[in-house]
């Protein structure tokens, strides 16, 4: 009996639905080429037009529902018609906090036959892996808005457990250790938000002393944005709380090539009772939305990243193999990487590439 891997797949709004289909393509090409496994889709409609016709972003057992999946693969989430915190608040953020997915993974790494927008750098001379904390800091969703007119005020505040910084540092030595990796890179701004990361930093070392193999350098958010352009071969693993580690996941994606190609994993290391959660960094980019002209890369990168996850260690392999080979190749790429093929011409080609393998 073949081994099944059940899979909720969510394509969500704008480009998400154009990319998503692309990775479930090349999802479905290696479970023909690669015996031993085989993959059960369930597709939810959820999202923004579901909003606009229920009132929500998904149904009030939605969680319930994506519980009895081994992963979920979502393309994005966000609508002009809409405000962000809604759609945010109703659809992605519950996932990752309710189902405790602590660990972003956000690796980025520039492929040979890409060109940096950063002068003198080859392809294969950067590749960082951002880690993020998924679950607490500034996204925790503590304060509120009151008070009307001049006297309206909001306050919002930042959540900062010793549990959540340990395991969330921990796992990014483990990581580097696991990998090979050379150096673990804390970002925090600790000089103006003397609490919360404060304490991360003390963590930080505390848990360092553990790991005398692996480097360790601890950056202000600031400095670290100016020198991840600067000197980006200078970076390994980043470990950073939520809200930095995903303003850097930006950065780091657009000096490898852009969000067309930056894929992410949300899961919980210790604790597979939920399931793990892979969307790529980029939004439904509204601005090139329903035209064909996504670059679907992130999307199955984001794919390669679920195998890993569900312990299909060759397909992963035979899929970056592809992406590889697609960008080597320059032959068909979209409009984002100095190419004209549409979003399905790219997915088409990663099936091409994957069956002459
Ligand atoms: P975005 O990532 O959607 O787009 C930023 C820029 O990158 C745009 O110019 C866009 O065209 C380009 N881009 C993004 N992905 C691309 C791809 N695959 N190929 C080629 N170009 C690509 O960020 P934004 O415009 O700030 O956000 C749009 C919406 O998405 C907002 O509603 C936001 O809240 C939401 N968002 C959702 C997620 C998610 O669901 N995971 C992530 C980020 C933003
Ligand atoms: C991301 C996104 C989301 C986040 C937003 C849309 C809430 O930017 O996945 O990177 O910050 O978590
Ligand atoms: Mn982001």
């Amino acid at each position: 009996m073949k081994k099944s891997h059940r899979i909720a797949v969510i394509p969500g709004d704008g480009i998400g639905k154009e990319v998503i289909s692309e990775g479930i393509k090349c999802l479905k090409a290696l479970s023909e080429i690669t015996e031993g496994f085989q993959f059960e889709f369930e597709y939810f409609p959820w999202g923004s037009d579901y909003y606009l016709q229920n009132g929500r972003m998904m149904p009030v057992d939605g969680l319930e529902v994506l519980k009895n999946f081994n992963a979920i693969y979502l393309g994005a989430v966000g609508d002009p018609r809409i405000p962000d915190d809604v759609t945010l608040h109703g659809l992605l953020l519950p996932i990752k906090w309710e189902f405790d997915l602590y660990v972003g993974l956000r690796p980025v790494y520039l492929f040979p036959g890409l060109e940096s927008p950063l002068a003198n750098i080859s392809g294969g001379e950067i590749d960082i892996v951002v880690i993020r904390e998924n679950t607490e800091g500034e996204y925790s969703n503590i304060g509120g808005i009151v008070g009307v007119e001049d006297r309206e005020l909001a306050v919002q505040s930042g959540l900062f457990t010793r549990k959540g910084m340990e395991r969330i540092i921990a796992f990014a030595f483990e990581y580097a250790r696991k990998k090979g990796r050379k150096k673990v890179t804390s970002i925090t701004k600790s000089n103006a938000q003397r609490y919360g990361m404060v304490l991360w930093d003390r963590i930080f070392i505390e848990v360092s002393v553990q790991y005398p193999d692996i480097q360790t350098e601890s950056k202000l958010i600031d400095a670290a944005c100016m020198d991840v352009v600067r000197n980006p071969k200078g970076y390994d693993v980043i470990v950073a709380s939520n809200l930095f580690a995903d303003i850097l996941s930006d950065l780091t994606a657009s000096v490898t090539g852009g969000m067309g190609l930056a894929p992410g994993a949300s899961f919980n290391p210790k604790d597979r009772s939920y399931p793990g959660f892979f969307d790529p960094v980029h939004g439904s980019a509204p601005d090139i939305a329903g035209k064909g002209l996504a670059n679907p890369i992130a999307a199955i990168l984001t794919a390669k990243l679920m195998l890993d996850y569900l312990g299909e260690e060759e397909a992963a392999g035979l899929l970056l193999r592809a992406v590889k080979q697609n960008l080597s190749e320059k032959k068909v790429r979209t409009v984002d990487l100095g190419g004209s093929s549409k979003t399905n011409e790219v997915g088409v080609d990663m099936v091409r590439i994957l069956e002459s393998l």
